[in-house]
């Protein structure tokens, strides 16, 4: 049996321990040969594919990243590029294929599988926007990151009596944004799944400066006013037709401090939430999910994705998993707006 395994969509903490999992649980428990394919999707189009061993991903469990390289091609947009996927698949002897992504690159993996590809997904992102799993390897390193910057946030902005803005990725979820906004300390939280009212954020500002002399103020990139719209940094969309989001910080600060009067200063932490090194949480869940997902080859239990279900790592199908992107729980946004203002 030859196991293909491919990384698609945004990078994220993990993926080098859901490879390495992979790897090791195919050739040592099931004595597969394993084949890494580069680039996400676009390494099945353009035939980009190398023997994965042992060696070969050995000492990457700690490392950010992932040593197959990703890209947002979608195979599915065109007739002909499904047609070179299958074509390859065929070509290169892949059995199965083991596909790490978030709910675009899954939704492709479901393509294949209605083609009759033998599929296991594997979801990944920092986002945590999956349904069906309750966290994505590479979210727990993100709220990390993100509560460590509120911390040195906090202390600056006391000494200057400043609003900090702080922006944080969540295309179409405030996960991010609600669970390092309840570990950091947050005095608002702006997120996609609640629109905002700017005066009514001005005034809880104001209202807190008459005591606090300052707040921190932590905003979802694809969070929008009620009567606005999604801030976008750049024009065009990828292959699968997301916009790319940002800028929602900067708007948000310059209204706060001409409305509020007080000094703002906006910090946007891009893409350092997704860089790096793992936290010893995603590690493990990629390491988990990797082996449960060679597992499930041998089971052939084909079109599903692994998944996790309060301790345990379950199969639920892919095509349930993508109807829609995970939203926050709003009993949590509930415990974090207990300590707003
Ligand atoms: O989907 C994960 C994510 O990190 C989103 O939160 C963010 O909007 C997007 O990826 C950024 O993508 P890119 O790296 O392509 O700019």
């Amino acid at each position: 049996m030859r196991v293909g395994v491919l990384t698609g969509g945004g990078d994220c903490p993990g993926l080098n321990a859901v490879i390495r999992a992979v790897v090791r649980r195919s050739i040592i428990t099931h004595e597969y040969d394993v084949l890494g394919i580069r680039n996400g999707w676009n390494g099945l189009l353009e035939g980009d594919v190398d023997p994965l061993g042992l060696y070969a991903v050995s000492g990457i469990l700690h490392r950010g990243g992932t040593i197959l390289g990703t890209s947002r091609t979608n195979p599915a947009k065109d007739k002909d590029d499904i047609r070179r996927v299958m074509d390859n698949i065929q070509r290169y002897e892949i059995d199965a294929l083991v596909v790490i992504g978030g709910n675009d690159t899954l939704s492709a993996a479901l393509e294949l599988f209605n083609r009759g590809v033998k599929v296991v997904g594997i979801p990944k992102t920092i986002d945590n926007d999956i349904l069906g799993t309750d966290y994505t390897f590479g979210f727990n390193t993100a709220v990390s990151v993100v509560t460590e910057a509120i911390d040195r946030l906090h202390t600056t902005a006391e000494s200057h009596h400043r609003v900090m803005v702080v922006e944080v990725m969540g295309r179409h979820s405030g996960w991010i944004a609600v669970m390092s906004g309840i570990a950091g300390g947050a005095d608002m939280i702006l997120i996609p799944e609640v629109p905002f009212d700017i005066d009514e954020v001005c005034e809880a500002l104001k209202k807190r400066h008459k005591k606090k002399k300052f707040s921190i103020l932590v905003v979802a990139e694809g969070a929008v006013p009620k009567d606005g719209e999604l801030v976008l940094a750049g024009k065009g969309t990828d292959a699968f037709g997301n916009v790319r989001l940002g800028g929602i910080g900067q708007v948000l600060g310059n209204e706060i401090e001409k409305r509020s009067g007080i000094e703002t200063r906006v910090t946007i932490l891009g893409h350092i939430q997704r860089g790096g090194t793992p936290t010893a949480y995603d590690r493990i869940l990629a390491t988990r999910f990797g082996v449960r997902a060679v597992d499930a080859v041998s089971e052939g239990e084909f079109g599903k994705m692994v998944a996790l279900r309060s301790e345990d790592i379950v199969l639920l199908d892919i095509k349930k998993a993508i109807l829609a992107n995970k939203q926050v729980d709003m009993k949590l946004y509930e415990i974090a707006e207990l300590f707003f203002g």
